[in-house]
């Protein structure tokens, strides 16, 4: 793998009560420099404060580059338009994981080893079982995916490369199948087993959406609709997911422990449940001519409603998925003959008028990827509640092509935060008949 390290760039100088202290400045490849305040408390002793991480880089990383000024987002150095376009998920996954675009014989032993990775342990599928019908199948896939150490021995020492790359792969490969098994345990249908000759994304289909009494065919716009959402969703690097993985694993935590942790965080509605919102606000408007109330609404400081599936702490112009997930949503329209659907005019116009207004346009605030993916994981034949189930098994790759970088990073410590401690000084214990 082509790993490059961020590089000196000068010194920042810091000037603390009566003293100053002089910080290196880093640079990466792309983006901002950074200051490097590693030895900051033990030289000055003062901590830095940034609740929310909006200054602070966490870590290094080769992976993925977001400008959000530019509206910019790259794997590996491929701008996500170019392999939204011309990749395949399945490729995708192998850039993320190892670094550049395989060849073909690279690609035919990557798409093998996942292919006889997609079934799970016979017994794992009597623990579907334990959850209740109703159970959310994000619950479920905490559940199930953290209890994938139980059954996996052989690949949860961090330690060996080899059992490293196997858990990777078995991740990448069973998840598609976790999920579909949630879905189908949540409408009482049968389990779908994987089938071999299919390609990763319309073996999840079918897995997700055959029943035993009548034959599935595979539609191949609405399959390609799909990878391209896979793709679109596959790393965005230090995002409040990934990070949790990441700092899960820093304890030494084995890869199925830390790929549950980051299917918990995923599962908020301020991360990977926003489509969800996006789509219930968009039903809620129901008709082009309710858009103005709601952009009034947005605007008003008064009144805590916003525009879900607009705006984005990293993107500060339009959000370069946003791009490719509307021409999939117009894809499965046109496929499904739906000439007509409603909401997609609701959400064209509402992006027409938001995109002129000067409120949006100050803050710049954009559509981001969540605007368009409610409508067409819908159209697809998903319910809600699996959305974010379906985030969570593309960004699998990601997070685990994130855990494995931090595990072989040199400089990688144990995350532990500090704080800016504001409760009681030291004070003596006082007896319960006193008090
Ligand atoms: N509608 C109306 N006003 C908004 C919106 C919105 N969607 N988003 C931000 N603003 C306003 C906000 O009121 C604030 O105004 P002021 O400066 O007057 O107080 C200003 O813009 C900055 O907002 P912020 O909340 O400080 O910005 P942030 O970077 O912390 O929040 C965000 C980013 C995505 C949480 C926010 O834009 C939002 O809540 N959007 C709607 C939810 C959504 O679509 N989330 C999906 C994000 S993409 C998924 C992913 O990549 O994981």
């Amino acid at each position: 793998m082509n790993v490059r390290k961020a590089v000196p760039a000068g010194t920042a100088t810091l000037a603390y009560r009566d003293k100053s202290y002089d910080l290196p400045v880093l640079a990466g490849t792309e983006g901002p420099n950074a200051i490097d305040i590693r030895k900051l408390y033990g030289e000055a002793d003062v901590f830095t404060y940034d609740p929310g991480f909006t200054s602070t880089a966490s870590c290094e990383s080769d992976i993925t580059f977001i400008d959000g000024e530019r509206g910019i987002l790259l794997y590996r150095g491929y701008s996500i338009d170019d392999l939204a376009q011309h990749s395949c998920f399945l490729e995708v996954c192998y850039l993320l994981l190892y670094g550049n675009l395989p060849d073909k014989r690279q690609m035919a032993v990557f798409h093998r080893s996942i292919t006889h990775h997609t079934m799970v342990h016979e017994q794992l599928a009597s623990f579907f079982h334990g959850f209740r019908r109703d159970a959310h199948p994000m619950a479920i896939m905490c559940g199930v995916v953290g209890a994938l150490s139980a059954f996996y021995h052989d690949s949860t020492d961090i330690n060996d490369p080899k059992q490293r790359e196997i858990a990777s792969h078995r991740l990448i490969a069973k998840i598609p199948t976790i999920a579909a098994m949630a879905y189908k345990y949540s409408m009482g249908q049968p389990f779908v087993y994987p089938l071999n000759n299919l390609g990763y994304t319309e073996n999840f289909l079918r897995m997700t959406f055959a029943v035993p009494a009548e034959e599935y065919k595979v539609n191949p716009v609405l399959a390609k609709a799909m990878d391209t959402i896979f793709i679109l969703h596959a790393d965005h690097e230090q995002n409040a997911s990934t990070s949790t993985v990441r700092l899960a694993g820093s304890s030494g935590a084995n890869p199925f422990a830390c790929i549950a942790a980051g299917i918990a965080c995923l599962w908020g509605p301020a991360h990977g449940g926003a489509n969800e919102a996006a789509l219930k606000m968009l039903e809620e408007i129901g008709t082009v001519d309710r858009i103005p109330e709601y952009i009034k609404r947005a605007k008003d400081p008064n009144d805590n409603f916003r525009l879900m599936g607009f705006g984005h702490r990293v993107y500060k112009n339009y959000d370069p998925r946003a791009k490719a997930m509307q021409a999939q949503a117009h894809a499965v329209f046109d496929e499904l003959g739906i000439h007509d659907e409603p909401l997609l005019k609701v959400a064209l116009e509402l992006e027409r008028i938001a995109l002129q207004d000067e409120y949006f346009i100050s803050k710049k605030l954009y559509p981001n990827i969540d605007f368009y993916s409610g409508i067409t994981l819908r159209a697809l034949g998903f319910p809600t509640s699996m959305f974010t189930a379906l985030f969570a098994l593309a960004r699998t790759v990601g997070w685990i092509a994130q855990w494995q970088e931090m595990i072989e990073d040199p400089d990688q410590k144990i995350g532990r935060p500090r704080q800016l401690y504001t409760g009681q000084k030291r004070r003596a214990y006082v007896p319960m008949e006193d008090r």
